[in-house]
C-alpha cells in the first residue's frame, strides 16, 4: 500500500478535529509517536526526492523532528533541528530567522549554530504540519543565510486551506506533502482529490 495513503487512513482513524481548524494527530506524530509509521513516512520522502544529493535534513524542534529522523535514517545523513525561543540576544554564531505562529500567537526566534550548516549542504526541510507556513518559511530563511542548497520540502500534513503551500511553491521551491487536507467541513477531515469533497 502507497505510504500516502496510509497516512491519510490513520489520521482518519486516529485524528480529531478540533474547533479553529486544527487537527489533532497525538495518537501517532505530536505526542504518542508511531515509529513504524514515521518510517513509512521517511520512505516515501527519500523516494519524492530521489535523485537528488541530499547532504542533510533541516526541520524544528518539536514535532518535526520523528519524520526527519527517519528521513535521515534511510538516507544515511544528518537531521539538523532549528531550536526555538521566545528572544535570542546572543546571536553570535547562529543562523536565525523570526517565525510568527499565528495560532500560539507568539514570535519566536529560530536558530541553528552556523557549524551545521554551510554552502556544501544541499538540504531537505522536512515538517510534520503546514498550516500558514512560517515555520518553514524560517528554515529557508536560514538556508539562504547558510547559502546552503535547498533542494525541497517534505510536509507529513498539508492544510492545503491555509496560505503555506502557495507561499512555498511561488517561491519555485518544490514541495511534496503526503497527506493534503482541504477541508474539515462537518468536523471530519477532507482530503485534496477525495471523491466525498
Ligand atoms: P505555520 O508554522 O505553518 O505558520 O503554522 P502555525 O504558525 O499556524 O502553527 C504553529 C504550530 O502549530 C506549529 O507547531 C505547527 O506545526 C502546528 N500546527 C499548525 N496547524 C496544526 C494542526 O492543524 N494540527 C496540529 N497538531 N498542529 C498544527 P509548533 O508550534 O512548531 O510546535 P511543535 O509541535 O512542532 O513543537
Ligand atoms: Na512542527
Ligand atoms: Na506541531
Amino acid at each position: 500500500e502507497k505510504n500516502v495513503k496510509l497516512l491519510e487512513d490513520r489520521i482518519r482513524e486516529d485524528g480529531l478535529v478540533l474547533p479553529g481548524n486544527v487537527l489533532k494527530v497525538n495518537q501517532f506524530l505530536n505526542h504518542q509517536i508511531d515509529p513504524d509509521l514515521m518510517y513509512k513516512l521517511g520512505q516515501e520522502f527519500v523516494s519524492l526526492f530521489e535523485g537528488e544529493k541530499i547532504t542533510k535534513i533541516l526541520t524544528i524542534e518539536a514535532s518535526g523532528i520523528a519524520p526527519a529522523m527517519m528521513t535521515g535514517l534511510i538516507l544515511h545523513v544528518p537531521v539538523l533541528f532549528a531550536r526555538k525561543q521566545k528572544s535570542v540576544t546572543m546571536n553570535d554564531g547562529l543562523f536565525t530567522a523570526e517565525v510568527y505562529s499565528y495560532t500560539k500567537k507568539v514570535k519566536n526566534t529560530v536558530s541553528v549554530d552556523q557549524k551545521f550548516l554551510s554552502s556544501d549542504d544541499k538540504v531537505l526541510i522536512i515538517d510534520d504540519f503546514l498550516a500558514n507556513g512560517q515555520a518553514v518559511q524560517g528554515l529557508i530563511e536560514i538556508c539562504k543565510e547558510a547559502q546552503a542548497e535547498l533542494v525541497g520540502v517534505g510536509i507529513a500534513i498539508e492544510k492545503s486551506f491555509q496560505d503555506g503551500a502557495a507561499l512555498i511553491e511561488k517561491q519555485g521551491i518544490k514541495l511534496e506533502s503526503l497527506a493534503r487536507i482541504s477541508s474539515f467541513d462537518d468536523n471530519k477531515v477532507h482530503f485534496v482529490g477525495d471523491e466525498t469533497n
